[in-house]
């Protein structure tokens, strides 16, 4: 493979890395709700996996003063893949370095977006060897599907808020061969783009941050893989009193059936029921929805993706997740950051059917 043909070097997002100022309740929702086993500690870390996650972890919660990412990261289809990836990095002057000391994996390429993300890329992972008690009958999945709230199978994908998506897409294009499978535009500005190395729709979204901040992070999905699924868990949410964004429905863009929450940190999470379209055909290219077609393209069911929260809220973010939802609820008075951020926002969101508490503008 010459590196102008560099698509597949990249096999699947495997970890994610999250900070949370409320370690007890993200363990509790992890654990608990999600039915992720805890598999390590360290210092103010706790490991977690999902029953068909491969490896030894791939939610790490570590407590911090505010919520956000840490890192994400991805493994790559072979070693020399991986060094094919840190080369071309490197020549394209993208900071780089090497680090080897994180539970359950070995040599880490670690580098940052071009909007500030920070990211690994790895080969070396340690596979989960489930104890006796916890070994599946099933041969393909690497321990039991617990006997705890909803349990999802797995990690799926990550989505990035972005000051501009242009660079971060093309950085994901060009430096790892990710291919753009859809893409959203206002005029002529990328306000969303799906990216993906194999044949799911996105392991990688990149979405414009309309507060115009750089390199926060919007949610990370854990795989379900039936929709049902998903309306079960807002029962169990409703319940459990974790906060419903939006959801469930289904996308136009990739096909995925939502449901997003926030856990009791902050951060977004998103629960993915189903896959939603297979890019099989390795020459499609890239749809592109215009923001006259947005309502399809963000839920076609007609759910209301809050304008308060879903355009708005990033981790980090300055506020709290309730006095954000207060400030860009609107009201007699919004406050300048909300008014700039409706400003931002394109006419097509603010007017759509499927964003809701737009302010007046
Ligand atoms: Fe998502
Ligand atoms: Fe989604």
């Amino acid at each position: 493979m010459s590196d102008s043909t560099p698509r597949h070097e990249v096999a699947h997002l495997a970890r994610t890395e999250l900070y949370t100022p409320d370690p007890d309740g993200t363990l509790w929702f992890f654990t608990q709700l999600l039915g992720m086993y805890e598999t390590h500690r360290a210092g103010q870390s706790v490991y977690l996996r999902a029953y068909e996650d491969p490896y030894q972890w791939s939610i790490k919660i570590t407590e911090a003063p505010h919520a956000g990412l840490c890192r994400a990261g991805l493994r790559t289809t072979s070693p020399e893949a991986l060094e094919r990836r840190a080369k071309a990095l490197k020549d394209d002057n993208v900071d780089v370095r090497w680090t080897e000391d994180e539970f359950g994996y070995g040599k880490t390429l670690q580098f940052q977006t071009p909007d500030g993300h920070h990211f690994s890329l790895l080969w070396e992972a340690e596979k989960y060897q489930a104890p006796p008690e916890l070994q599946s009958k099933i041969l393909t999945r690497p321990s039991k599907r617990p006997l705890r709230g909803l349990p999802v199978k797995r990690i799926d994908h990550i989505n990035l808020m972005a000051s501009d998506v242009t660079p971060v897409k093309e950085s994901f294009e060009r430096h790892l061969g990710f291919t753009t499978t859809e893409r959203v535009v206002d005029g002529q500005v990328e306000i969303g783009a799906w990216m993906s190395s194999n044949i799911l729709g996105h392991e990688v979204a990149c979405m414009r941050d309309m507060l115009g901040e750089r390199g926060r992070f919007h949610h990370v999905a854990m795989y379900y893989g039936i929709p049902q699924h998903n309306i079960d868990a807002a029962e169990m949410f409703r319940e459990y009193d974790i906060e419903i964004e939006t959801g469930p429905d289904k996308h136009g863009i990739t096909q995925g059936s939502f449901l997003y929450v926030f856990e009791p940190g902050g951060n977004r999470i998103e629960l993915f029921g189903d896959t939603g379209y297979l890019h099989l055909d390795p020459d499609a290219g890239t749809r592109t929805w215009q923001m006259s077609d947005i309502d399809t393209g963000l839920a076609i069911g007609g759910a209301k993706l809050p304008f308060e929260t879903y355009f708005t809220y990033g981790t980090p973010s300055r506020l709290t997740l309730a006095d954000h939802i207060a400030q860009f609820a609107g009201g007699p008075e919004p406050t300048p950051q909300a008014v700039t951020a409706a400003e931002n926002i394109p006419d097509a969101i603010g007017s759509s059917e499927h964003a809701s508490g737009v302010p007046a503008h």
